[in-house]
């Protein structure tokens, strides 16, 4: 009997290359498919309709997107067709063959505004034009197939790739001391973790526990990008001072929200998945990063 084939787009990003560090162990129940732009172009949404005249995925698993948060801004055309534009059309062709579609989404819909966690009822309203470009994929995924999970994450870091936790490492080994915010308060989130849960929500799929629809998913613990230097810094064993300063202290071109904590109960009620905290997914990334 053929196996559900799960197309990942985004193979060499955090969270397409975590993917694929897993999939071998999977392969008795899926095969897989990895795609990087040289294969789908997602600022190109024309390529998106000949793509599936030659796959047929059961699941569409979108990793890709314009993260360039701060460029975005300028980049407002790329950002749109990578974003919103091609995961629309996306969602329109996973219907016609009845696939899955599993797209990410980002805690930067909202505005920041908020003093307790945001469900996934809580109106959204970006505040930089990447999180507009990202709400926008989010609503053209949904109404255009009703088989949609769009999971929103946050503070998304790996051994593989470009984020915080090794920027912070990095610099904390070329400096004695380094200012970090202190006034964005969030949830970090191992990309290994939001990995294996994709899969764990494929699976539930298979055995025909589906639910569709907005899901959020970070790891448990909420904290400040300082509070996760101090903790980088300790679990890295780096002898650097770290320095609280506010967001006006560090302006950048795109606007952060300041709260950006969200409830991720519907996804453990609806899918069964346990929250694992954000110590021990950074425990686990550090120590991977310290082994190589
Ligand atoms: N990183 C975070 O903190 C964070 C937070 C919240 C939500 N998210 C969301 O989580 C998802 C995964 O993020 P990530 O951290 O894994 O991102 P990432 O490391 O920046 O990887 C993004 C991937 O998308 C690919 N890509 C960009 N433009 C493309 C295009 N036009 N066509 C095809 N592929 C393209 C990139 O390809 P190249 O390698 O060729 O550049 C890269 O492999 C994204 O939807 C992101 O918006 C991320």
């Amino acid at each position: 009997m053929s196996k559900p084939l799960i197309v990942v787009t985004g193979k060499n990003g955090q969270l397409g290359w975590e993917i694929l560090q897993i999939a071998d162990s999977l392969k008795e129940s899926f095969d897989f498919l990895f795609t990087g732009r040289e294969d789908l172009d997602l600022s190109r949404p024309e390529s998106i309709a000949p793509f599936f005249v030659k796959i047929k995925p059961d699941y569409f698993v979108n990793c890709a997107a314009y993260t360039a948060v701060d460029k975005a801004e300028q980049d407002n055309e790329l950002a749109y067709k990578t974003n919103a534009e091609s995961v629309g059309l996306i969602a329109q062709n996973c219907a016609k063959i009845h696939a899955k579609l599993i797209t990410i989404s980002t805690d930067y819909v909202f505005d920041g505004n908020g003093v307790s966690p945001y469900t996934t009822d809580t109106k959204t309203r970006p505040i930089n034009y990447y999180g507009y470009s990202k709400w926008m994929g989010e609503q053209l995924a949904l109404s255009n197939c009703a088989e949609t999970v769009v999971i929103r994450t946050s503070w998304v870091y790996s051994e593989h790739g470009n984020n915080f936790v090794k920027t912070m490492l990095r610099l904390m080994n070329d400096r004695p001391e380094l200012n970090v915010v202190s006034d964005q308060i969030g949830s970090p989130t191992s990309a290994a973790d939001l990995a294996l849960t994709i899969i764990k929500m494929i699976e539930s799929i298979e055995l025909g526990r589906a639910h569709y629809g907005i899901y959020h998913y970070s790891n448990a613990g909420v904290i400040s990008w300082y509070d996760f230097a101090i903790a980088i810094a300790k679990e890295g064993g780096k002898n650097c001072k770290i320095h609280p300063i506010p967001s006006s202290a560090y302006p950048t071109p795109a606007k952060r929200p300041g709260y950006s904590v969200m409830d991720c109960s519907k996804l453990v009620r609806d899918y069964g998945i346990e929250l694992s905290n954000w110590e021990i997914g950074l425990k686990n990334c550090i120590a991977k990063l310290l082994s190589n």
